[in-house]
């Protein structure tokens, strides 16, 4: 491909409030925090970034509500290159907003509250609908109303478009046509979610993903953390090594993967290699505070990378 990859990102925006604290609170208890601050985030504009910061060339379709963080959402997403033009406001309603609660481990709880997230139709699908038609692949996740990524899913269908689908946060009823898709890339959890089997073995793993392609995925890649992606065709299955990483915070590590999977599957249609990139992605993220900000840049993705390819030789 002789131009950056058109990667559309359909998707939530979120101003994330970050609260470091030693541990998280159990049910019923105060405890003291360590800091607050606020860092732009939501799944769909974290994605968003991680592929524009990984050299794709990216749209954001969204919606902001018309309070003070509007505007920071939107200038942050233009600060990286992405184009905004379907990045709608919906007056009358605040911004997407969670509350992301990171431990010294480096884990985290979210809570997201959706605001104008909710409020992405289908509609503004019909009216994107260039944008899906024209882009190499649409990337989807799952805070925005489910009716919504189906008829993105459907126009992207039918212009032969590849479509990702990070089915997070994973949701309570899944309905036929979402998984159809070139590429469903869960963590485990949400693997389990879905597939409704427990993942505690590696013969169930092998179930789960069977159960993904039956339901319409064409590829499969569930992120293990520190045992890798275990990546499926459908025929064959392998694991995908990790790349070692000190969490410092996990926020947005899947987020990360999937926007650097990707730019790099767009780029040379070799899935595995895409997935090597990507988890080179995901370790990166680990390893820096806050969604966003700890984005990697192409060339710190490629160095993480090789640096395990060095490591073992
Ligand atoms: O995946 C991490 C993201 O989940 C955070 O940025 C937060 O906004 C929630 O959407």
């Amino acid at each position: 491909m002789d131009r950056p990859p058109r990667i559309a990102v359909l998707g939530s925006i979120n101003m994330d409030l970050v609260v470091r604290c030693g541990r998280l609170p159990r049910p019923g208890e105060t405890s003291i925090a360590e800091s607050h601050v606020e860092i732009c985030g939501g799944k769909g504009a974290n994605q968003a970034v991680a592929a524009a910061r990984a050299g794709g060339d990216v749209t954001m379709i969204g919606r902001v509500g018309d309070d003070a963080f509007a505007d920071r959402l939107r200038a942050n997403l233009i600060s990286e290159g992405i184009h905004c033009e379907w990045v709608q406001t919906t007056s009358g309603s605040a911004s997407g907003l969670a509350t992301v609660w990171v431990e010294q481990s480096g884990q985290n709880s979210i809570l997201v509250v959706p605001g104008a997230n909710a409020k992405l139709s289908v509609a503004d699908v019909r009216a994107a609908k260039s944008v899906i038609e024209s882009c190499d692949i649409l990337l989807l996740q799952l805070e925005v109303p489910l009716v919504t990524v189906t008829a993105a899913i459907d126009v992207a269908r039918r212009a032969g478009v590849r479509i990702i689908l990070d089915p997070a946060p994973a949701p309570i009823e899944c309905p036929t046509k979402l998984l159809d898709v070139d590429l469903i890339c869960p963590n485990e959890s949400e693997a389990a979610a879905i597939s409704g089997i427990a993942m505690d073995t590696n013969d169930e793993l092998n179930r789960a993903v069977r159960e993904l392609h039956r339901r319409g995925a064409s590829h499969v890649a569930i992120t293990l953390g520190e045992r890798g992606t275990l990546l499926s065709d459908g025929e064959t299955s392998q694991f995908v090594d990790a790349v070692p990483a000190k969490a410092v915070d996990t926020t947005a590590a899947g987020d990360a993967f999937a926007g650097a999977i990707a730019v790099h599957w767009a780029e040379n249609n070799r899935l595995l290699d895409a997935v090597q990139f990507a988890n080179a992605a995901g370790a990166w993220a680990v390893s820096r505070k806050g969604a966003q900000p700890g984005m990697g840049t192409r060339i710190e993705i490629e160095k993480t990378r090789d640096s395990i390819a060095k490591n073992g030789e």
